[in-house]
């Protein structure tokens, strides 16, 4: 293995990225089979993470810790929808990137009614984000040191990383998931999906776990019949998959 772009779609495993000619495994995976992963024999070590609450998501934080220095070259990509904060401050802690980047992408936080979910919104994101990564990948294969750009940062960046941000995440919740019975297929996704293992299937509905939710919004997202609401606010919402919308809006 070369390097390891983590985060990636589940289809999307185990694949050569074109740019960079390196194996993805998604992080969510690596986490669950620890095994598949072995990082610490690869020449290149990627991190490719959304930005949760100007910080690590949780899963990637546990991924990131304890992980040991040594490949010859290694390389952070944040994606977020606007502003990173001071994320690779936080990264950087737990692992010392030689390069770092970030990617604005769509905002796939949609349980609040104020985003921004339009197609013509995401449509002019992706294709911004599609320039950019050409420019990101040209950058890791000629091995460059590049610090996190200012762009993306956000104003007030410390303060958000370390206050705002643990204060939001400590305060998310499950308890306004709930399933549509009769649109639910049982398919199981929901709980094969969930980073935390917070939803269990009793009579093939999930059950969510009240344990730790990050908000991820993979359990919603990813339900194939749109069987899963948050509260009233998602009824009738479009959902956000990267892959879906390359397919749709392209
Ligand atoms: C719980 C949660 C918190 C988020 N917090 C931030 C944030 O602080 N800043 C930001 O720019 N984007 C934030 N986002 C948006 C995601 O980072 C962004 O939509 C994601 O990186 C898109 O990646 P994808 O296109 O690969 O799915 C958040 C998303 C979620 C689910
Ligand atoms: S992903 Fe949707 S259809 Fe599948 S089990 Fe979960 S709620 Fe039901
Ligand atoms: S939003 Fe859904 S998938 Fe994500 S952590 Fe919470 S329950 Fe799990």
């Amino acid at each position: 293995m070369r390097s390891m772009p983590a985060s990636v779609p589940r289809e999307h495993s185990n694949n050569e990225t074109k740019a960079t000619q390196d194996r993805a495994i998604s992080i969510v995976e690596a986490v669950k089979r620890p095994a598949k992963l072995q990082t610490e024999a690869a020449e290149v070590f990627g991190l490719v993470f959304p930005v949760f609450a100007w910080r690590l998501p949780l899963p990637v934080r546990n991924f990131l810790k304890n992980r040991k220095k040594a490949a010859g070259y290694s390389f952070a990509v944040a994606t977020c929808e606007g502003e990173y904060g001071d994320v690779f401050k936080e990264a950087a802690a737990l692992y010392s990137f030689d390069s770092c980047y970030a990617l604005a992408m769509a905002n796939n936080y949609f349980l609040y009614p104020w985003e921004d979910t339009s197609d013509v919104h995401r449509r002019q994101l992706i294709t911004a984000a599609q320039a950019e990564i050409k420019t990101i990948a040209q950058r890791i294969r000629m091995r460059a040191s590049d610090p996190p750009p200012e762009r993306l940062r956000g104003p007030g960046a410390a303060l958000k990383t370390n206050l705002i941000g643990p204060v939001f995440m400590a305060t998310r919740s499950d308890r306004k998931f709930f399933v549509e019975k009769a649109k639910c297929i049982s398919c199981g996704l929901c709980a094969e999906n969930c980073p935390l293992h917070d939803i269990r299937l009793t009579d093939g509905k999930p059950v969510w776990q009240h344990r730790k939710c990050v908000h991820c919004c993979a359990c919603i997202a990813n339900c194939p019949v749109q069987a899963i609401e948050y509260g009233r606010q998602t009824a009738g919402k479009p959902r956000y998959i990267l892959e879906k919308d390359l397919k749709r809006l392209f």
